[in-house]
């Protein structure tokens, strides 16, 4: 496979090209053998994102939706453990993992990041939910910058900014093109609105309740008027705000089981126009103009 590394962390990362996007190698060899050999079920949810978009977030909210009838804030299985171990990844070979909780406990939960042309086929076949979360790309840049810095310890001075944002632009980032990832989901969702659910993660923030809703309906699993009155609502958007997940012990000082990141890399500052700090004009209008072009025509406005 063609293959890139990144000079500005280094030469520490290097990523291959495959199916039209680009990935690390730790998630290319698990998913392209979900991609051959996993079998979806209707009743599968799907969790799809592009890193740094909120997937950690929309992970934690669906989790606690599917399991609310034993949700108890404290003894949630999201105070023990990071929210991408309580939800199986098809990337780092936890197919069989999705697969027993499916059959032992009906636990609908599946993430994954490959762009919506290489999902396994029976992901769309099948029908299953898929719920996608997409987020403005200068805050992604600037988050992706700090994770993969950070992921590798090197301090600001030693990882350039603009070549790490050259490298975005240029598509290059982990299951990149990011536009187009953005643009497989977008297009998949108006053929098929029934099985995909878009959702902004500035939208999310600015209006939590009611996209919770629509996301809790979406994949069957509605919250009744009783648990509305009950509070079930609101104390699932506080549990897995920002504010608290981030101040848990477990994404303070934890590790995923045989990882190597830290969990505390997962939340960083959560702020909408982030990369004002980062950008200078000319990046700025770099990037609006290749969105522009990319999404011309789309409806989609990811500015
Ligand atoms: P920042 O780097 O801008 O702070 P992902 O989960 O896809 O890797 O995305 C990580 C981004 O989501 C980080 O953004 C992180 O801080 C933010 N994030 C993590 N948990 C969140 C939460 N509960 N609510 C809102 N944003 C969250």
């Amino acid at each position: 496979l063609p293959q890139h590394t990144c000079s500005w962390l280094k030469d520490k990362m290097t990523m291959y090209k495959y199916q039209d996007f680009w990935a690390i190698k730790r998630h290319l060899q698990g998913g392209i053998q979900a991609q051959q050999s996993f079998k979806a079920e209707p009743s599968d949810v799907f969790i799809c994102s592009a890193p740094k978009t909120g997937t950690t977030w929309l992970k934690s909210l669906v989790f606690a939706i599917v399991t609310r009838e034993k949700f108890d804030e404290s003894t949630t299985p999201l105070l023990t453990k990071l929210a991408h171990e309580c939800v199986p990844i098809l990337e780092i070979s936890q197919v069989k993992e999705h697969e027993n909780n499916r059959k032992n406990s009906g636990f609908p939960l599946v993430a994954t990041h490959f762009p919506y042309a290489s999902l396994p086929k029976s992901v769309i076949s099948s029908n299953c939910k898929i719920v996608y979360i997409y987020r403005n790309i200068k805050d992604v840049i600037v988050s992706n910058y700090h994770f993969r810095r950070e992921a590798f310890k090197l301090p600001m001075e030693d990882a350039p900014f603009e070549e790490a944002f050259e490298e975005f632009y240029q598509g290059l980032s982990n299951f990149g093109p990011y536009w187009d990832h953005v643009l497989g989901y977008w297009k998949a969702s108006l053929e098929r609105p029934d099985s995909i659910l878009l959702l902004k993660y500035e939208d999310l923030k600015r209006d939590p309740t009611s996209n919770l809703k629509r996301l809790a309906d979406f994949i069957g699993y509605p919250f009744s008027v009783d648990e509305e009155k009950a509070g079930v609502v609101d104390n699932i958007i506080r549990f897995c705000s920002f504010e608290n997940m981030s101040n848990l012990e477990v994404n303070k000082t934890g590790k995923p089981n045989g990882g190597t990141l830290e969990n505390r890399l997962y939340y960083r500052k959560a702020k909408d126009g982030d990369w004002m700090n980062y950008f200078t004009d000319d990046m700025k209008e770099k990037i609006d103009k290749l969105t522009d072009e990319k999404f011309s025509g789309t409806g989609l406005v990811l500015k």
